[in-house]
């Protein structure tokens, strides 16, 4: 892969990374993501974020750099917008290979520098208005854009190019291959990244979007032409794109509507929870509400995660075990309840064998996610003809509901 020009100076690489390993340890990538740095060359050479050591990055990784007319031993600074490992992991061995390499993060980047890695020279904190002059008319400027992800986060951006290095912020799961510009995609593969970048914000952003909110609109006056992030596409046509994307997304649990569509996640032990949901499923379709659906626990909850997170309603459809609710149901309301899905409306049923028991537990566990809830409808053993017709009508009414919003 070569070093991508963004313009004079100025050049994006990345790794494709292809593994069966998860992402964070627990995220499945099977189409793989990307880790973004930006070379930015004035006198000075500055690479902005790095990287770790996975699925061959960093022979990925040299390659480019030498493509740029640099190299990690040559370097003179590394920006650290966010110090997750997934962009760091390899200072130790870039500071082994290059002692004078100048790191320049926040305060909080900084103490994370000396925690992770025990490195403690040649550091520079940094905080929103600082500036690095690299000569030859490059400067790049700070802003500190906390917890995107993590506290110390901050963007980087070149005014003089109107370039945003947003690290996170804007990221998506999904390699690349040789093209790494929006304008060299077609529909369907923005499609396909769409779906990724959703993805990636319901697991990774979405207990913070507050804060990305707040980065918004801390952003919004500034004149940026491209947005580089550090997983997945540059934005240099459509910058505006993924930021009012970003912001959609960061609305969907802080208050703007979510998708007028269902999610349907079920999981059944022999099948009875199953029949009732089929009548559930007649009613939301019988109210042409479009809806998705995810057999618990078949599906990853990566991907559950990326449907529920963007839809207004929610059926949860689950048989009491062991008086308590189904375990893998459980997995998913406790990531709910992490990445704050909150404003949902709700139908939650399910079938029981000698004794109840998943209610209680669905009823404490839900007590402050701010859910709108339509009626629960539990029944024993198999569903009967009349508990079908009343679940089949509850599945109309929660249609209902997601369409009046
Ligand atoms: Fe891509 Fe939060 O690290």
């Amino acid at each position: 892969m070569n070093a991508h020009d963004i313009t004079d100076g100025v050049y994006a690489i990345h790794a494709d990374i292809k593994t069966s390993a998860r992402f964070e340890g627990i995220w499945p990538i099977p189409h793989g993501v990307t880790l973004n740095s930006y070379v930015v060359k004035g006198d000075k050479t500055a690479l902005v974020d790095l990287a770790k050591d996975w699925s061959h990055s960093i022979d990925q990784f040299e390659a480019q750099l030498a493509a740029a007319g640099t190299s990690f031993e040559t370097l003179d600074y590394v920006v650290l917008n966010h110090l997750e490992p997934d962009h760091t992991a390899f200072l130790t061995e870039l500071r082994r290979r290059n002692p004078k390499v100048e790191l320049i993060a926040t305060a909080k980047g900084i103490a994370l520098v000396r925690n992770f890695f025990k490195i403690n020279e040649n550091l520079r904190e940094v905080k929103t208005g600082d500036t690095l002059e690299l000569g030859a008319g490059k400067t790049l400027e700070f802003f500190e854009t906390p917890n995107i992800h993590w506290p110390e986060t901050m963007m980087t951006f070149d005014r003089a190019n109107g370039i945003l290095f947003s690290c996170d912020a804007f990221g998506s799961y999904g390699s690349l291959g040789d093209r790494v510009f929006d304008d060299e995609f077609t529909a369907d593969e923005h499609a396909f990244y769409e779906r990724e970048s959703l993805r990636y914000y319901a697991n990774i952003v979405a207990s913070f979007s507050t804060f990305v909110t707040k980065a918004l609109d801390k952003l919004k006056d500034l004149p940026v032409k491209t947005v580089a992030p550090s997983h997945g596409i540059v934005w240099r046509k459509n910058p505006g794109e993924i930021v009012a994307r970003y912001a959609r997304f960061a609305g969907y649990n802080t208050g703007s509507p979510c998708e007028k569509e269902i999610c349907v996640i079920w999981g059944s032990m022999y099948g009875y929870t199953k029949q009732g949901l089929d009548a559930v499923i007649a009613g939301i379709e019988a109210e042409k509400v479009p809806y998705t659906i995810h057999q618990i626990p078949d599906t990853d909850a990566s991907f559950v995660l990326a449907d529920a997170y963007r839809a207004s309603g929610l059926v949860l459809a689950m048989p009491t075990y062991e008086y308590k609710m189904f375990p893998p149901m459980a997995h998913i309301l406790d990531l709910f309840e992490r990445k704050h899905f909150t404003g949902k409306k709700v139908l939650r049923l399910g079938s029981w064998g000698w004794v109840g028991g998943a209610k209680k537990e669905y009823d404490e566990k839900i007590a402050n996610f701010k859910w709108t809830s339509v009626e629960s409808a539990e029944w024993q053993g198999a569903p009967t003809k009349e508990e079908l017709a009343l679940l089949k009508e509850r599945g109309r009414e929660l249609a209902r509901l997601v369409k009046s919003e």
